[in-house]
């Protein structure tokens, strides 16, 4: 059953992956040969009923980490929101639709073109909630670069080539994932090569 669910959502990441690809101008094959070898994370979270949710986080705002996530509401309990026209928003399950996450990876990859989506999940007195997860990695060692289409003769870089291994070490031994993981990374890459 699991072994089902990862290879269809395995099929389905390419499938974004082109229409990422198509959308940004830069052809449908450029992002999912990029992806064609990528790495996969399932998480379930669960939730348990609050009697006083307003006294807890549920999870912390943050974006992910990763390139992109694709998200399953498995009940028809609210939860998650977004943070979008200054103020907190609800993202209700809608039956049988996933919602696709831009992570800060793919952000970077993009030169800011998509913007990693700042979210939350919340709490509530009368019900349980529970979600899967699956984020999207590159391959450890592939270098994250923007194609240069995406620089325009007046942009810069916005982010230094890195990995998705240092990335993930970052998260793990340096900070939780919050609203700030990738700014803090990049600022911790440029402490670290003006050092050597
Ligand atoms: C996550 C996450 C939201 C949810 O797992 O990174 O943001 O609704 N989950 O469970
Ligand atoms: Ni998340």
């Amino acid at each position: 059953m699991y072994e089902k669910y990862s290879e269809a959502m395995k099929n389905l990441t390419l499938s974004i992956m082109e229409l990422l690809g198509l959308s940004l101008g830069i052809g449908k094959d450029y992002y999912r040969d990029f992806f064609q070898d990528c790495d996969y994370i399932t998480r379930c979270n669960y939730y348990p009923p609050c009697p006083q949710p307003e006294l807890t986080q549920g999870t912390g705002p943050h974006t992910d980490p990763v390139a992109l996530t694709i998200l399953h509401q498995q009940d028809k309990e609210e939860g998650l929101e977004i943070f979008t026209g200054g103020k907190w928003q609800s993202v209700p399950p809608v039956p049988g639709a996933f919602v696709v996450n831009i992570g800060d990876t793919f952000m970077a990859m993009t030169n800011d073109m998509y913007k990693s989506c700042l979210h939350r999940a919340v709490v509530n007195q009368h019900s349980s909630r529970q979600s899967i997860a699956f984020f999207v990695l590159p391959r450890r060692n592939k270098v994250i670069r923007a194609h240069d289409s995406l620089i325009g003769p007046n942009d810069k870089r916005l982010y230094p080539d890195f990995t998705w291994s240092q990335l993930e070490a970052f998260t793990q031994k340096c900070c939780r994932a919050d609203d700030k993981t990738i700014k803090n990374f990049v600022q911790f890459l440029s402490e670290s090569s003006s050092a050597e």
